[in-house]
C-alpha cells in the first residue's frame, strides 16, 4: 500500500509518500520545508508564527511530494496528532482531515515520537527485539524499551530541559545562531573538550525509580555561570565551551543508554530525533554499544530531524489500514506510553 505522511508538529512542514507493508517500507518522496529563518530572530520556535508558516507551506509541500513520487494513488493518510505545538499540529491535522474527506481515503493519527522511532526501521526493517530507543529532540529526551510494535515502556525521561533544547539555549548563551545543535557541533570540532569542567547531571543515580531519568537545566546553568565571568567571548572560548558542553551531554546520554541496555538484556539500540544527527554522539554511542555486542542503529541524519517519511513509515510498520477522519484530533501532550 502507498501511504501519504503529513507532519507539522513543530517548525517543519513535511509531506512524504512511502510504499510497503509491515515487513518493509520504501520512501517514494519526502519533502520538508524548514522555518528556521522565521524563528531564528527569536532564538526559538514561536508557535503562532509556526502555524502561519505551516498554513502557507502545506499545500505546496504536498504538491511537491506528490510530484516527486510520480503522483501515485495513495491508500492511507497518516498524520502526526501529537505531541507538539497545538497551533502547528492543528494545521496538519486539519489539512489531512479535509483531504481524507474530499478524497474519501482512510486516515490514521500517528504519535510523533513513534515516528522518530520508526525512522530507524526504514533502512533496517528487521531490528531485533527487545530494543531500546533513545529519543533526543528539541522537545523530548526519553529512553524507551520496545518489546513489540506498539509495545513500549518508558524507562526514563528528562525532568526539565530536553537535550536539543539545551543545545539551543547554550548556543544562545554563546551568541550562536538558532538552532543550536548543528552550530555547537561545528564549533565543538574546533575546540578542546577538556578546557571546562562541566557537570554530568544524574549520572550516578541508582534508585530504580529514576535511574534512567535525565536533567539538563543544571548543565545549562553551569555554562551560564562560566560565561558570566567573561567580559567578551572570544572565538576560541566559544569553541572550547561548545566542545566541553557537547561532551557532557554525550557522556550522560551514552552512559544511561548503555546501563539500560545492560539491565534489560537489550538486543538492539536505536537513537532518534534531531540530536541523533550529532556526528560525535552517533560515533561514540555506536562504539560503546558495539563493544557490548549489541546491534546499533541510527537513521540517516535527514531522517533524524522532523520529516513525514517517518510518520508514514510508522503507519506502514504498525500495519495501519483503517481510520476515520472524524476521530482525528490534536493533542499537545500525547504520550507514547500511558
Ligand atoms: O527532532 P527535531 O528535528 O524536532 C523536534 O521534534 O524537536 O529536533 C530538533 C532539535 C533542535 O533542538 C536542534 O538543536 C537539535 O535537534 N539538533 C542537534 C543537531 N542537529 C539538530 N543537536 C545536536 N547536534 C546536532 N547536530
Ligand atoms: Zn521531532
Amino acid at each position: 500500500m502507498i501511504i501519504l505522511g503529513i507532519e507539522t508538529s513543530c517548525d517543519d512542514t513535511a509531506v512524504a509518500l512511502v510504499s510497503g507493508s509491515e515487513k518493509k517500507c520504501r520512501i517514494l518522496s519526502s519533502v520538508v520545508s524548514s522555518q528556521i529563518k522565521v524563528h531564528a530572530p527569536y532564538g526559538g520556535v514561536v508557535p503562532n508564527l509556526a502555524a502561519r508558516a505551516h498554513l502557507k507551506n502545506i499545500r505546496p509541500v504536498f504538491e511537491q511530494a506528490l510530484e516527486k513520487a510520480g503522483r501515485p494513488d495513495f491508500g492511507l493518510i497518516a498524520v502526526t496528532v501529537g505531541p507538539g505545538l497545538i497551533p502547528s499540529l492543528l494545521v496538519g491535522a486539519n489539512f489531512a482531515k479535509a483531504l481524507a474527506y474530499a478524497a474519501k481515503k482512510p486516515i490514521v493519527g500517528i504519535n510523533h515520537l513513534e515516528g522518530h522511532l520508526f525512522a530507524n526501521w526504514i533502512k533496517n526493517p528487521k531490528i531485533k527485539l527487545p530494543a531500546l530507543c533513545l529519543i533526543v529532540s528539541g522537545g523530548h529526551t526519553q529512553l524507551i524499551l520496545m518489546t513489540g510494535r506498539g509495545q513500549y515502556q518508558l524507562l526514563g525521561e528528562t525532568r526539565d530541559d530536553a537535550a536539543g533544547e539545551t543545545f539551543d539555549k547554550v548556543a544562545k548563551l554563546l551568541g550562536l545562531d538558532y538552532p543550536g545543535g548543528p552550530v555547537i557541533s561545528k564549533r565543538a570540532k574546533l575546540g578542546d573538550k577538556s578546557v571546562f569542567e562541566l557537570p554530568r547531571p544524574m549520572l550516578s543515580v541508582r534508585s530504580p525509580d529514576n535511574e534512567f531519568d535525565f536533567s539538563f537545566s543544571g548543565l545549562k546553568t553551569a555554562v551560564l555561570y562560566q560565561v558570566k565571568k567573561e567580559k567578551k567571548l572570544s572565538p576560541k572560548y566559544v569553541n572550547n565551551m561548545a566542545a566541553s558542553f557537547q561532551q557532557a551531554v554525550i557522556d550522560v546520554l551514552i552512559h544511561k543508554t548503555a546501563e539500560a541496555a545492560r539491565k534489560y538484556n537489550i538486543k538492539s539500540v536505536m537513537i532518534a530525533g534531531g540530536v541523533a544527527a550529532n556526528s560525535k554522539l552517533r560515533r561514540e554511542m555506536k562504539e560503546k554499544i558495539k563493544e557490548m555486542k549489541i546491534d546499533f542503529y541510527a537513521p540517516e541524519p535527514e531522517f533524524c530531524a522532523d520529516n513525514a517519511a517517518m510518520i508514514a513509515a510508522a503507519a506502514c510498520f504498525r500495519n495501519k489500514k483503517e481510520g476515520n477522519w472524524i476521530k482525528i484530533n490534536a493533542n499537545a501532550n500525547l504520550k507514547l506510553v500511558d
